[in-house]
């Protein structure tokens, strides 16, 4: 092995290299990335330099417990081999006329969450601005039945049925309040006498699934209306 200095230096330029470009071209570009403002102005002090407007709220936001949880969910039933999160600029598709976000999503997005799912297919919809387009009680309603079948909602989808998040049981006295509502007739429904309600899991995925919407703007990426 006459040769061994030679083999080692190669495999040091190799590693080096790679950690180089990779992870700390990577870190000086976006390391430093924090939660800002919307709006930013030029500081009194030196113009030169960008300050957030005092007394604004903080964006990206935080991810709260429930929308954790069901990020975990969301992880764990593998959402992401079929659905991408990340808005492309309408230069390079038609996400936005799709209506999949208001704006191209940049890397300031991404920050406070712990686990980014950015994903790589796109065998369903971009969901990074779900919640913008299911909002409130009328989306949580669609998302669950969609969930428990996507036919019920969205007829000859490929989309997999997760009905084992659901409790399919027998109605007592009165039918829980949380039991999904299907279509009159929807031959997805449960048999006469009995509800499917939603386990803490499908409750907590649905939430998250609502949470995700891009409504603000960033100094580099700006809702611009339309
Ligand atoms: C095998 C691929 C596949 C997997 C796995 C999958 N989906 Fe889907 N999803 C689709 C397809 C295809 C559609 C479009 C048709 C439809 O609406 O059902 C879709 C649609 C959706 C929509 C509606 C989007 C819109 O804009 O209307 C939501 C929400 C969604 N999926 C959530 C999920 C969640 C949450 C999971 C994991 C529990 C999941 N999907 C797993 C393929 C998949």
């Amino acid at each position: 092995m006459k040769n061994l200095p030679l083999l080692f230096c190669g495999i040091f330029f190799a590693l080096a290299f790679s950690f180089v470009g990779l992870i700390l071209t990577s870190h000086i570009q976006i390391g430093g990335l924090a939660q800002t403002t919307e709006t930013v102005t030029p500081s009194e002090a030196d113009p030169s330099v960008m300050v957030m407007a005092e007394g604004e709220p903080l964006f990206p936001r935080k991810e709260s417990g429930i929308v954790k949880q069901g990020k975990d969910v969301y992880i764990s039933m593998g959402c992401v081999y079929c659905h991408s999160q990340q808005a492309r600029r309408s230069e390079f598709g038609a996400d936005f006329d799709r209506g999949w976000g208001p704006r191209q999503t940049v890397a300031r997005d991404y920050i406070t969450q712990e686990r980014v799912l950015l994903g790589t297919m796109r065998t369903g919809p971009d969901l990074v601005h779900l919640g913008g387009r299911y909002a409130g009680d009328a989306g949580r309603d669609w998302n669950h039945l969609h969930l428990y079948n996507p036919q019920i909602v969205s007829e000859g989808s490929t989309m997999p049925p997760f009905a084992f998040l659901y409790d399919v049981r027998k109605i007592e006295n009165e039918p829980s309040p949380n039991a999904l509502v299907f279509p009159p007739n929807s031959e997805y429904g449960p048999e006469e006498g009995y509800e499917v309600v939603p386990t803490r899991r499908a409750v907590a995925l649905v939430e998250y699934l609502l949470s995700l919407k891009i409504d603000y703007s960033l100094p580099e990426a700006p809702i611009l209306e339309q």
